[in-house]
């Protein structure tokens, strides 16, 4: 019987493979409560070369652990991929990873055997010459890990250059084609934002790092910093209404896909940041469509703050629609926070009052007389007004010639902007469309960055912002 070591240390094979889930692990440790452990855990030379997660799940279920050695011959390494391999069920690019992860080793063994050969002279170094070593390291560690070779020189590729990316290849939540193209996304932000530095055809302000990129949001937003965005004012594309312009979303599945770009913003979003996103739903059957409900509810379950919903005036709002209706002249502007105490600056363009510091009317039973009938009290005060949670913008402000059917007009952005962010903050539109946002962000000397599928649009939107060049104001 083979002792338990006194100090459990793994040999490098035994971590090549992810961990088990959390509830795979208690899965595999209810079995072994159940059952006993039926494979023994594998020691080579005193290390555990196969048995982590079992040795894992031993400690979750309260049961002693047992041992042997490994018997085999050739590369210990290979061994664990190919037991692995067998148990668990691993796409080719997880694979690739471990193939990846399996070059050193291999590296290390064939060391090992030529200086036991060089002992052996000249005819044991032949016949310990290891087959599967023949051939390019890349290919033979594809072979063993049952992967192609392409994915690994990619794998070794991407890893020199964002090694964040392996691990999401690793744990499965990317592929290796998808990682390639991150990164690739990756570089053209870095070069935009390059550029942006040198060129200043899109400067405004002092530490400009503007961009429009042109791409998915959802593998954009990774690439942002942590804790950077201070501002998310969007109008992603609404359930199925543009169809013949841009894609939409089914409204069955609105509720997941915007639960799923929130979340990657998260991490994105500074703690006392909003995000702002302009929407209303359309009319459906007679009755209002209710995938905007929905979604929201399924944002606050997803643990975001709805602050409040804010309404966009369009007074000049063309009659379309019903006849039998009244003319729709709004659109939602819903605003949620990670904390539920975002930033705001609520006089930002309030309009002046005489009655600042007005506490309640008799109406409500509160104040001494009522400030509306008596006209202005001694302890009311001249100033800017807290701004309402209706903002007036026309659409007949938009800008002319604008190659867009859903641009949203600069003033309604503008006032926004001001409300919710400061001077020099980092506004993102991930739904960049033709660079309204931006366009305003950059007037009022704030940094911004568009994120945009349609290469069309983003010509739109880098256009805008280099217009805008020179007409920054400091307010
Ligand atoms: C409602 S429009 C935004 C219009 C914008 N507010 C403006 O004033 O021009 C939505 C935009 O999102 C873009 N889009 C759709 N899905 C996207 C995605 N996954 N990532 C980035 N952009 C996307 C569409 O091409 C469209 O231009």
């Amino acid at each position: 019987m083979v002792t338990k070591p006194k100090k459990i240390v793994y040999h490098p094979a035994c971590l090549l493979f992810p961990k088990l889930g959390e509830e795979e692990l208690q899965q595999l440790a209810d079995d072994i409560k159940a059952n006993g452990l039926r494979n023994k855990v594998v020691l080579f030379e005193g290390k555990v070369l196969d048995g982590r997660n079992r040795l894992a799940a031993c400690k979750l279920a309260g049961v002693e652990p047992t041992f042997k050695k490994w018997q085999g011959n050739g590369s210990p390494a290979e061994w664990v991929i190919s037991e692995n391999l067998i148990r668990r069920h691993l796409s080719a690019s997880q694979r690739a990873v471990i193939a990846h992860d399996l070059l050193p080793l291999l590296e290390r063994e064939a060391k090992a055997r030529q200086r036991l050969s060089r002992g052996r002279g000249k005819k044991g170094a032949k016949s310990q010459a290891d087959p599967s070593q023949v051939g390019k390291a890349a290919a033979v560690a594809a072979r063993i890990a049952r992967t192609n070779a392409t994915y690994v020189e990619a794998v070794k590729s991407i890893s020199a250059q964002a090694p964040e990316l392996i691990s999401r290849v690793r744990s499965g939540e990317l592929t290796v084609p998808d990682a390639q193209r991150l990164q690739r996304q990756q570089e053209e932000v870095a070069k935009a934002k390059r550029a942006s530095r040198k060129r200043k055809a899109y400067a405004v302000c002092e530490g400009d790092v503007d961009s429009v990129v042109c791409g998915d949001c959802f593998d954009l937003i990774p690439t942002l910093d942590d804790l950077s965005v201070n501002l998310t004012l969007t109008s992603p594309p609404y359930a199925q209404q543009r169809n013949g312009h841009y894609k939409g979303i089914s409204e069955a599945k609105y509720p997941e896909w915007t639960v799923r770009w929130m979340r990657l913003l998260r991490d994105k979003l500074t703690d006392d940041g909003s995000v702002l996103i302009v929407i209303r739903p359309h009319i459906k059957d007679g009755g209002i469509a209710d995938y905007v409900l929905r979604t929201r509810l399924a944002l606050r379950e997803d643990g975001w703050k709805e602050c409040e919903e804010l309404i966009w005036l369009k007074p000049d709002a063309p009659p379309l629609g019903s006849t039998r209706r009244p003319r729709r002249t709004w659109e939602s502007v819903l605003w949620f926070s990670k904390t539920g105490k975002p930033y705001t600056n609520l006089t930002a363009f309030g309009k002046s009052s005489n009655r600042l510091g007005f506490a309640g009317s008799l109406r409500y039973g509160v104040g001494n007389g009522s400030p509306i009938s008596n006209g202005q009290r001694v302890d009311l005060k001249n100033g800017i007004a807290r701004c309402p949670d209706v903002f007036v913008a026309p659409v007949g402000t938009n800008d002319k010639g604008i190659q867009h059917p859903a641009v949203f007009p600069v003033s309604l952005a503008e006032q926004l902007i001001q409300v919710f962010s400061r001077q020099g903050d980092l506004v993102l539109d991930n739904f960049c469309g033709s660079g309204t946002t931006g366009a305003a962000a950059k007037k009022l000397c704030r940094d911004f960055r568009g994120f945009e599928t349609s290469k069309r649009y983003v010509k739109v939107a880098l256009r805008r912002l280099a217009e805008t060049n020179g007409q920054g104001v400091k307010v």
